[in-house]
């Protein structure tokens, strides 16, 4: 029978401080209602402190995923961390927590997708176990959003928190795990959402300082048009593919960036609520991080066998949706 990449374990970490819509409304002109009515939020998690980097975060998940496991570090082939928010432009985040861990066996890259970077992360890595060239690929997805977000911004600050979480793919032989994919980008969608300097495009100046350029600049309203007729779409479109009813689904992932987009992509897949995974009101949007996050508080509740569809739209434009067959009962395998 075909290799397939099945999720052998799923692991989270999320800072401690909680920033609420109360303490927002003293720092913008907002308010609880207007954030609630509008996107669902309620509080997210920042990560505080001086020098502190995704890696932090990242390094928690991963040893946590490893100890689940009940697997060595050594053991791992590649690690993939998705991001828009690495430690540094370079080295990769990945060979940070590689070095951190004492994955010495591995290899690894950052991969940037913005809000669909998990996705694409995953659908890379279980390429790699498909192959039959790696037994065991970490797949990371977070953000430390904190570090771009303008908090004099109402428009943006309201919506984005810090967070991520981790998954462990390996070698499935009963048809379980990663089944199929549909990704998608458009870079005409950059001029929405986007952070303009800081790359090799718009170097760091003094002036990209002073005019707020490393911050993240979003038109909403015109993202949120796209993400929800596109992140429905995509997600209608693999059930199709797959001959997948709404019965067949047990759970839709979807990319935690506004509850009105979440469940507009619930009503065209047929879904009814229950079997939506929705924490935004706990942690806003993480970015990388709010799909393997989602799976993480879930996995008690998941079953072997279990068709969960995971859907996503972000910055790029990137968007696309995975279709997998959870592996294992309750909250570890083996
Ligand atoms: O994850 C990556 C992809 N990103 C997304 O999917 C985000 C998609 N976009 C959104 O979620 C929504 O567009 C936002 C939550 C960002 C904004 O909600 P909206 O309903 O689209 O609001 P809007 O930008 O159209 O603004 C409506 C009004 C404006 O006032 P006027 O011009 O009508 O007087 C804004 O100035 O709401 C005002 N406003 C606020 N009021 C109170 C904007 N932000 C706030 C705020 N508090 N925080």
């Amino acid at each position: 029978m075909k290799v397939t990449a099945g999720i052998t374990a799923v692991n989270g970490y999320l800072p401690e401080y909680r920033l609420t819509n109360q303490v927002l409304e003293t720092m913008v002109d907002t308010n609880d209602a207007w954030i609630t009515e509008r996107t669902g939020i309620k509080e997210r998690r920042i990560l505080t402190g001086k020098d502190q980097g995704l890696s932090v975060m990242a390094i928690e998940a991963v040893k946590g995923l490893l100890k689940k496991r009940g697997i060595g570090p050594e053991e791992i082939d590649l690690m993939i961390v998705a991001s828009v928010t690495p430690d540094r432009v370079f080295p990769a985040t990945a060979n940070i927590v590689c070095d951190a861990i004492g994955a010495k066996n591995a290899w690894g890259f950052d991969l940037g997708a913005a809000c669909s970077g998990f996705l694409f992360a995953l659908t890379t890595g279980a390429q790699f176990i498909e192959s039959g060239k790696h037994r065991k690929v970490v797949v990371v997805g977070g953000d430390k959003m904190s570090s771009i977000v303008d908090y004099e911004d109402r428009a943006t600050c309201i919506i984005f928190g810090d967070g991520c979480g981790a998954v462990l793919l390996e070698p499935n032989e009963e048809g379980l795990g990663i089944r199929d994919s549909i990704l998608r980008s458009d870079g005409s969608g950059c001029q929405f959402l986007h952070q303009k300097a800081g790359g090799s495009w718009h170097q760091t100046s003094e002036r990209t300082v002073e005019s707020k350029e490393h911050y993240i600049y979003q038109e909403g309203k015109a993202v949120f048009k796209f993400a929800v007729t596109n992140m429905a779409d995509v997600s209608a479109e693999i059930m199709e593919k797959n001959g997948l009813t709404a019965d067949d689904v047990a759970w839709l992932v979807p990319h935690q960036a506004n509850k009105r987009i979440i469940d507009a992509t619930a009503n065209r897949m047929g879904l009814d609520a229950g079997k939506v995974m929705v924490n935004i009101e706990k942690y806003g949007n993480t970015t990388s991080g709010t799909l393997p996050l989602c799976l993480w508080e879930w996995e008690p509740r998941l079953k072997k066998g279990d068709n969960i569809i995971l859907s996503a739209f972000g910055g790029g434009f990137t968007w696309g949706a995975v279709w997998l067959k959870w592996a294992y009962d309750g909250t570890h395998a083996g």
